[in-house]
């Protein structure tokens, strides 16, 4: 079993990702962390929350994260994409029954759980960078405290998804993210460049939504608006030809699960900070000898380049429709 916790902003993909975690056998989902992002931070805590309710997953922590960016103004959140209430626009009104740890701040319990289990724990970051930088700053022996950190962010060739440069986690919280990649840890990212290989379709939708589970069915309704998004967008133009999205989240609990399944290219990396291209990810892949102040002592990342995207999109579907969450 891998020991997880999951960093999010829920967010419709992130739904995807915690859904896929939490109906895979060798996954234990411990905990979600949650950041601002897809919409703020009350808004995507509620979801976490709400989401482990509907999963029937009672026993998974949620912990309060970051709600602004480490330096930066906060950006407008994505509720055009994710919907009003960042989960597709279908969250009734209400309080929900899953409790979060108001103690502790999404930082502190990520030090905590992997102080009780050193070595252990897999973080997979499918937000904003900052409860990761707010926790190397409270805790910098985090990285040997943790088995890896798998990212989904960035992108290298790909053209951005909010600015021609930039993915959205790493537009959000640029200074956050640059900070997590100057660290010498187990880091895998997993940007655009692969996960805009791997397009969910309508039908794939209707299929998970038809197998007879109640979280099929909440995959795809949480999901509508998020298509719509990207069908009357033009963010799908290329990417498919049916209605679709992406399941980028979804993408990093497969490179957990099944890394084979990806390339990886390695070198040190940086995330442009502010300016036009705030966001985007650099990669010193030519090893340029004349390094400067701004490349010296960056350790290796390793981005994911290509992915075997027919292997990734069966397995999340194989688990969302046939190993249902609720018992
Ligand atoms: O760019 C895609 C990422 O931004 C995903 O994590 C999505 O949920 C949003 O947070
Ligand atoms: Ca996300």
């Amino acid at each position: 079993m891998i020991p997880m916790i999951i960093d999010t902003d829920p967010g419709v993909d992130d739904a995807m990702a915690i859904a896929y975690a939490l109906s895979h056998p060798d996954i234990e989902l411990l905990a979600l962390t949650t950041v601002f992002g897809n919409t703020h931070l009350d808004g995507t805590t509620r979801n976490a929350r709400w989401l482990l309710e509907q999963f029937g997953a009672t026993k998974v922590d949620v912990a309060r994260g970051a709600g602004v960016p480490l330096i930066q103004a906060a950006r407008p959140h994505a509720e055009f994409v994710h919907g009003a209430d960042g989960i597709g626009n279908i969250y009734p009104a209400g309080p929900t029954r899953h409790a979060d740890l108001h103690f502790e701040s999404a930082a502190e319990y990520i030090i905590a759980a992997a102080r009780a289990r050193p070595g252990e724990i897999t973080l997979v970051a499918v937000g904003p960078l900052t409860n990761i930088a707010a926790a190397l700053a409270l805790e910098p022996a985090l990285p040997a405290l943790l088995q890896s950190l798998v990212i989904m962010g960035g992108t290298l060739d790909e053209p951005g998804n909010v600015t021609p440069a930039a993915e959205a986690n790493f537009f959000n919280d640029p200074h956050a993210a640059d900070v997590v990649l100057g660290v010498d840890w187990p880091v895998r990212i997993v940007g655009l460049d692969v996960t805009h290989r791997i397009m969910i379709t309508d039908s794939d939708l209707d299929r998970i939504g038809n197998a007879g589970t109640r979280s099929g069915r909440l995959i795809r309704d949480v999901s509508r608006h998020y298509v719509d998004f990207y069908t009357t967008s033009g963010a799908a133009r290329g990417l498919g030809s049916e209605p679709c999205c992406a399941m980028h989240d979804a993408a990093a609990i497969a490179c957990v699960v099944m890394p084979d399944a990806f390339d990886y290219t390695t070198g040190p990396a940086r995330v442009v900070p502010d300016g036009m291209a705030s966001g985007q990810l650099l990669m010193d892949r030519k090893r340029y000898a004349y390094a400067t102040s701004w490349w010296e002592d960056r350790p290796a990342t390793s981005v994911c380049t290509a992915v075997d995207a027919e292997r990734v999109r069966a397995d999340f579907l194989s688990r969302l429709v046939n190993g249902d969450i609720l018992a």
